[in-house]
């Protein structure tokens, strides 16, 4: 039988799975990131992961057809993380690095895009060619498919949606990718919870002011009980996804967007938004057939995908 390694690194943790050629994911591995380590403890924890999750198996090394990887930043067609804010890399040659410690070759990508693949693979997105992937957490990543494969642009930087940069000048604040306005700055968790604080810092009268810390969660619970502060901050973070939506049909034309990562758990109060806006901001000839679904593999989405970079010549 042949069986993939899929890779999801994140911020905290890093994702390990086997999955098999149709997508379906056998088992799952987990352990902590340990970013403060810098990339030589974060690799080494990866190779110590992959290679736990094939021992811990039924499979040999023989069964295993192909490793890869997703990592959370700006990854280009070589394998380089030309700089990952959230693990707090720059210039990192993960591909090489990698394929030194497990001594196999490892296929390196976006962990949006890969999530992305995901998606159309077994997910949200199967049988459609051409989608639009955001997900929502710690950073916004996008990942675009165009024709059943990843789209990469012409060094590998392509789809990252989440640094457009969205916000009008006097209101944008600034992001951990250098520039001001990204979208990410407003519809991440991380952009949903400042927003909430600054709405408490300024004494705005909220239920949030009476929690000791926010999460994006507690944001999305109180806009439900209509909290009119935390309902601002929803239409807000709806409102660029929407419109970044509508922007990206014009350019693209793709049949669906799906929307992954924790924020998205929050469910209509923030998909009926975005597709208010996406409706609000689209002619009817571009939106026609078009649709906003949440993603389906949760968090697994990274994990399969990245094994099915070995399928998906990319
Ligand atoms: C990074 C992307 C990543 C996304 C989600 C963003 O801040 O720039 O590369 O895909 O976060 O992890
Ligand atoms: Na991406
Ligand atoms: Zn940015």
């Amino acid at each position: 039988e042949q069986v993939y390694i899929g890779v999801d690194l994140g911020g905290t943790t890093v994702k390990v799975g086997i999955c098999d050629s149709k997508g379906k994911l056998i088992q799952t591995h987990e352990g902590p990131t340990e970013s403060e380590g810098g990339y030589e403890q974060v690799t080494d924890n990866i190779t110590t992961y992959v290679k736990k999750i094939v021992e811990e198996s039924t499979y040999s090394w023989e069964n295993v057809h192909g490793i890869g990887a997703g990592i959370a930043g700006f990854v280009d067609k070589k394998g380089l993380v030309k700089r990952a804010a959230n693990l707090g890399w720059e210039n990192v040659h993960v591909k090489h690095i990698l394929e030194e410690k497990i001594g196999k070759p490892v296929i390196v990508n976006n962990d949006a895009n890969v999530a992305a693949l995901g998606e159309v693979w077994s997910g949200a997105g199967e049988g459609v060619s051409d989608v639009i992937c955001y997900t929502l957490g710690t950073g916004v990543g996008g990942g675009i498919i165009i024709e059943n494969k990843i789209h990469q642009g012409f060094n590998g930087m392509a789809g990252e949606i989440g640094h457009m940069s969205v916000v009008p000048d006097l209101e944008a604040i600034q992001c951990g990718c250098g520039q001001k306005g990204c979208l990410e700055t407003v519809s991440s968790a991380t952009g949903i919870i400042r927003m909430a604080k600054d709405a408490v810092e300024r004494g705005e009268r909220t239920s949030l002011s009476l929690l000791e810390t926010i999460s994006a969660k507690d944001v999305f619970d109180a806009a439900r009980v209509n909290d009119e502060v935390s309902i601002r901050i929803v239409k807000r973070a709806a409102y660029y996804l929407g419109r970044s939506m509508s922007m990206l049909a014009f350019v693209l034309n793709p049949q669906r967007f799906i929307v992954g990562g924790g924020v998205s758990k929050a469910g209509d109060i923030l998909f009926d938004q975005i597709r208010e806006n996406f409706e609000k901001f689209t002619p009817d000839a571009i939106k026609e057939g078009v649709d906003i679904v949440p993603a389906t593999l949760g968090n697994d989405a990274g994990i399969v995908g990245a094994a099915g970079l070995n399928l998906f010549k990319i």
